[in-house]
């Protein structure tokens, strides 16, 4: 139960402001903020207090791109919607986006009920769904229609994988007119999966089998080139286009040439092609395993184009694509082929405290931060105001932030489960030290007081940031 709080003294950020403010929750819901030390803040009574001073009160995160249990390669993803859903709470995220998946030859509903039995009962966040459309055809783009109903509004296709998850330009330009016309959003992998598996067979052929190769494969020009292809087919289909996974400095090239135009086409990246690179795939010893991921991770040269598109707004948004394998047993399997490693990585706890770190080192502005990791998702994927801001009405999802705390990263200490850390290492100054999901403590003072069950499922709107 959620029970009356004040959150008092601290630096609330939000997208669009910063105001020292005091916060009052009242059933599970902001109730309103006050200046700090006015009377309108002082009159403020609250069963329950929390002292925000010297820290940053700021919107609960907003991972759009989560993939729990995600069967890949066939293993699955090692975080369940129990364990991911704490993890994702102790990083300071309160809602994640996960991917149900249609599976083909079945209805998008039968992948939908899946995922749903998947999570209910088991978060410690609230949580909501895009589809993954790997089967279109007559029934499905009719089932899409319900779903957008639903609040179920996104969806995932694939220029990569083929024979997994794969369509082809005519399923893509059927699903982006169906889009077009009940208000989904499509949510494109653009890779050209069609050449990379020829240049994967021929780079295993040559025997070049380490985790490295599958970074010199998936070349940044085939990025590129499906993300031209793509923005094209929603331009025919007259549909939005979300790119997820923005990896390549071409790719981001494709999205600003499409916003000069003034066509509703957004991108995404994610922490780790905004701070590792293929030095980490060529790490000795099968290391760079634990990076493989798709797109794939770039040279460093990549990175620059990857910041400067998310403070000019050519990238709207970083979501972490957490799918972690553990290194033994899931990662291994593609010891001696590379294109038998699962690929994803681990990180919806660490994108709040990353994406801080980018605001000391100067990358982006503070409100930048919240609104890349909290209210743009939430606006991109219909959750909004409910979801990424504190204001009157809005859930009480709010985290305090200290931004003065130091930590290191690492799988010794993170709640992920998952063996290994991409992030190894890392120094990061900014911590999460409480968190309130609807009003209720998640995490207190640094000690975990969630509790699985507590989250809910979140349908959603149409996506609130079109032109
Ligand atoms: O390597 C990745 N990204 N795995 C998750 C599935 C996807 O394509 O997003
Ligand atoms: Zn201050
Ligand atoms: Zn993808
Ligand atoms: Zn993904």
């Amino acid at each position: 139960m959620s029970v009356r709080t004040v959150v008092r003294g601290g630096l609330v950020v939000t997208a669009s402001d910063e105001i020292h403010a005091d916060v009052l929750i009242e059933d599970g819901r902001v109730a309103a903020l006050a200046a700090t030390g006015t009377p309108a803040a002082d009159a403020f009574t609250a069963e329950r207090t929390v002292d925000a001073s010297g820290k940053y009160v700021i919107p609960g995160g907003v991972d759009g791109h989560t993939h729990m249990e995600m069967p890949f390669g066939g293993t699955y993803a090692a975080d369940t919607f129990e364990t991911g859903t704490r993890a994702a709470a102790w990083g300071g995220t309160t809602t994640i986006v996960d991917f149900a998946i249609q599976s083909v030859g079945h209805s998008l509903r039968s992948g939908l009920d899946a995922w749903h039995a998947k999570a209910e009962g088991n978060c410690a966040i609230d949580y909501a769904f895009h589809m993954i459309v790997s089967d279109v055809n007559q029934k499905t783009l009719k089932e899409m229609d319900l779903l957008v109903e639903e609040g179920v509004t996104s969806f995932k296709q694939f220029m990569a994988y083929p024979g997994v998850f794969y369509s082809d330009d005519g399923q893509i330009l059927r699903a982006m007119q169906r889009a077009a016309g009940n208000g989904g959003l499509i949510m494109m992998h653009a890779e050209n999966g069609i050449a990379i598996d020829v240049l994967v067979e021929q780079a295993l052929a040559r025997g070049e089998t380490d985790p490295r190769y599958h970074g010199e494969v998936r070349k940044a020009l085939l990025e590129a080139e499906a993300t031209h292809r793509a923005i094209k087919l929603a331009q025919v289909a007259g549909a939005p286009l979300y790119v997820v996974h923005v990896s390549a400095t071409e790719a981001v090239a494709e999205l600003t040439r499409a916003r000069d135009e003034g066509l509703n086409v957004f991108g995404e990246t994610c922490p780790q092609y905004l701070f590792l690179s293929t030095d980490n795939l060529a790490e000795p010893d099968f290391e760079g395993a634990k990076y493989v991921c798709s797109t794939p991770l770039r040279p460093k040269e990549h990175q620059a184009a990857l910041w400067r598109g998310l403070r000019t707004n050519d990238l709207q948004v970083v979501s972490t694509d957490h799918c972690p394998f553990c290194f033994t047993g899931q990662k291994e399997l593609g010891r001696g082929d590379f294109s038998k490693i699962p690929n994803g990585m681990p990180g919806v706890e660490n994108r709040m405290d990353l994406l801080h770190q980018a605001v000391v080192d100067g990358h982006i502005s503070r409100r930048r931060w919240i609104e890349i990791a909290c209210a743009t998702p939430a606006r991109m994927f219909g959750l909004y105001p409910k979801k990424g801001t504190i204001a009157p009405g809005a859930d009480a999802d709010i985290v305090v932030y200290d931004p003065h705390a130091e930590q290191v990263i690492s799988a010794e200490t993170h709640h992920m489960n998952v063996d290994y850390s991409a992030y190894e290492g890392k120094r990061i100054t900014g911590r999460v030290e409480t968190v309130l999901s609807r009003g209720v403590p998640v995490v207190t003072e640094r000690e975990y007081t969630g509790r699985k069950g507590h989250g809910v499922y979140t349908p959603r709107a149409t996506c609130q940031y079109l032109n």
